[in-house]
C-alpha cells in the first residue's frame, strides 16, 4: 500500500524527477537528495526570482506583493536576507529558549488536565501563534487574531495584509522593539523599505512558518500516541530530543515543493527543462531517499547522521528553523518530562490533493487524552 506520506516512492525508485501537473502546466518534481541539492545550489539556472511563482500552484490571487526574500536571487535575496536574519536568531538566545520552553510546558500541562482535546486546534494551532508572539516580539494577545486564520494564513485565513499595513503604521506611530518597528527602522541600501516590501517580508513570515509547525507538532503528538514506547527512547538520553526532532522534520517533511523557474533551459536528471519552465524542488521525496537513509520509511529517533534538507539546502534555507527546531524540541521535552502516555480518540488526517499526486501532510483534527 502506497505511504499517504510517501505517495512518490515508486516514482523515485525508476526515475529521478517525477512529472506533475498544476493548472495545466508541466512542472517535473526533483525526487532524489543528490539531485535536488544540486538544484537548491544552482539559483542561476534554477531561480526564485518568480512573484507568486515559488510555490507550484500561482499565488497570484491570495496576495499582492511579492514575497521576500524567498521570491527573489542574489544580490537582492542576499541583501533583504541580511537585514532580517538577525531577528529570526533570536531563538538561540537562553532567555528565549527559557521562555519557549516555559510557554510549551504550561500548555502540555493544561492539556494534562484536560479530559481530551483536538492536538491541532486546541493545542497546535494556539501553540504555533502564541510561538509566532515571542518570535516577532509582540504581545501575546496578537495571538487570538491569528488563530481565527486557521491553518494556514493564506489558503485558509483572510485579512493578513490589511492587518500587517495597520501593525506598520501603529509601529510607525508607537514605536517599539517588535518586528514592524525593526522593519520601519532599518535602513536598505540607503533608503527606509516600502510598505510593499515590508508586507512582503511580513507575509512569509506569516505563512511559512504556520501550517508548517502546526503538521510537525500534531503528527508528533500522533506518533506517541500510536507508538507507546517512543516516549521512553525520548527519556533515555537527553540526546535523543534533538536527533528526534530533525528525525520529525524529515519524516513530517510538511512542505511539499517549492518550485524554481529555469531562465535559460536547463537539464535535471535526463530532462531538459525549456527556458521558462519550471521544476519542483520535492522536499519530503528527498527526505525518504533509500539510498541515503536507511529505514526511510520509520522514525528513527536517534538516527545519526540525518542529512534531511526538510528546511531546504542552499541560500533559501529555512529562515524560521531556529524558531521551529526550538519548538519542536521544547514539545519533546516536555512530552518526555511530563507525560507518562497519549491516547488517540480519532484523528483525521490533513491531505494535500493535487492532480498529479495525494499526500499526507499532517492532522486536520486529532483528538487525543494525555495522561
Ligand atoms: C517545520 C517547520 C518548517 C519547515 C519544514 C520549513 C521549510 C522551509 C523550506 C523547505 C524552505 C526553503 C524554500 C526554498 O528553498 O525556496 C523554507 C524557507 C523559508 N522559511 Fe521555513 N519552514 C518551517 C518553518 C518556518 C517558520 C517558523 C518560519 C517563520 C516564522 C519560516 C519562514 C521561512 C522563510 C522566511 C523562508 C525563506 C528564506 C529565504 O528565501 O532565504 N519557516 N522553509
Amino acid at each position: 500500500m502506497t505511504d499517504p506520506r510517501d505517495p512518490f516512492k515508486e516514482a523515485r525508485g525508476k526515475c529521478p524527477i517525477h512529472s506533475t501537473e498544476f493548472n495545466g502546466e508541466d512542472i517535473p518534481f526533483v525526487l532524489g537528495l543528490k539531485d535536488l541539492r544540486k538544484t537548491a545550489k544552482d539559483w542561476q539556472n534554477f531561480s526564485s526570482d518568480h512573484p507568486f511563482k515559488v510555490v507550484p500552484h500561482t499565488e497570484e490571487k491570495m496576495r499582492s506583493m511579492r514575497q521576500i526574500p524567498i521570491e527573489m536571487d542574489p544580490p537582492d535575496h542576499t541583501d533583504y536576507r541580511a537585514l532580517v536574519e538577525p531577528f529570526f536568531k533570536r531563538p538561540n538566545d537562553p532567555a528565549y529558549i527559557a521562555d519557549m520552553e516555559s510557554l510549551i510546558s504550561s500548555m502540555v500541562e493544561e492539556m494534562l488536565a484536560t479530559d481530551k482535546v483536538d492536538a491541532v486546534h486546541e493545542f497546535a494551532l494556539p501553540l504555533q501563534c502564541r510561538a509566532l508572539t515571542r518570535l516577532l516580539n509582540v504581545p501575546e494577545s496578537e495571538a487570538d487574531i491569528w488563530k481565527e486564520w486557521g491553518l494556514h494564513a493564506l489558503t485558509e485565513g483572510e485579512g493578513l495584509e490589511e492587518y500587517t499595513a495597520e501593525q506598520f503604521a501603529k509601529a510607525e506611530s508607537q514605536p517599539g522593539d517588535d518586528f514592524f518597528s525593526m522593519l520601519n527602522q532599518v535602513e536598505f541600501r540607503g533608503r527606509n523599505l516600502t510598505l510593499e516590501e515590508k508586507q512582503g517580508i511580513a507575509n512569509v513570515t506569516f505563512a511559512g512558518g504556520k501550517d508548517t509547525v502546526i503538521n510537525v507538532v500534531s503528527s508528533i503528538i500522533v506518533y506517541f500516541a500510536e507508538n507507546k514506547e517512543a516516549l521512553k527512547t525520548l527519556r533515555e538520553n537527553e540526546k535523543n530530543i534533538n536527533t528526534a526532532c530533525e528525525e520529525f522534520v524529515r519524516y513530517v517533511s510538511p512542505l511539499t515543493a517549492i518550485a524554481r523557474t529555469c531562465p535559460h533551459g536547463a537539464q535535471v536528471g535526463e530532462q531538459d527543462i525549456p527556458a521558462g519552465g519550471r521544476v519542483g524542488l520535492c522536499w519530503p521525496s528527498a527526505n525518504r531517499d533509500e539510498t541515503v537513509f536507511e529505514k526511510a520509511d520509520e522514525v528513527v529517533l536517534d538516527r545519526i547522521p540525518n542529512p534531511h534538507i526538510g528546511f531546504g539546502f542552499g541560500i533559501h534555507n529555512c529562515l524560521g528553523a531556529p524558531q521551529a527546531r526550538l519548538i519542536i524540541r521544547s514539545l519533546l521535552k516536555s512530552l518526555s518530562e511530563q507525560v507518562k502516555s497519549i491516547e488517540l480518540i480519532s484523528a483525521v488526517p490533513r491531505m494535500e490533493n493535487e492532480e498529479s499526486y495525494t499526500r499526507q501532510v499532517g492532522y486536520d483534527q486529532a483528538v487525543v487524552k494525555f495522561s
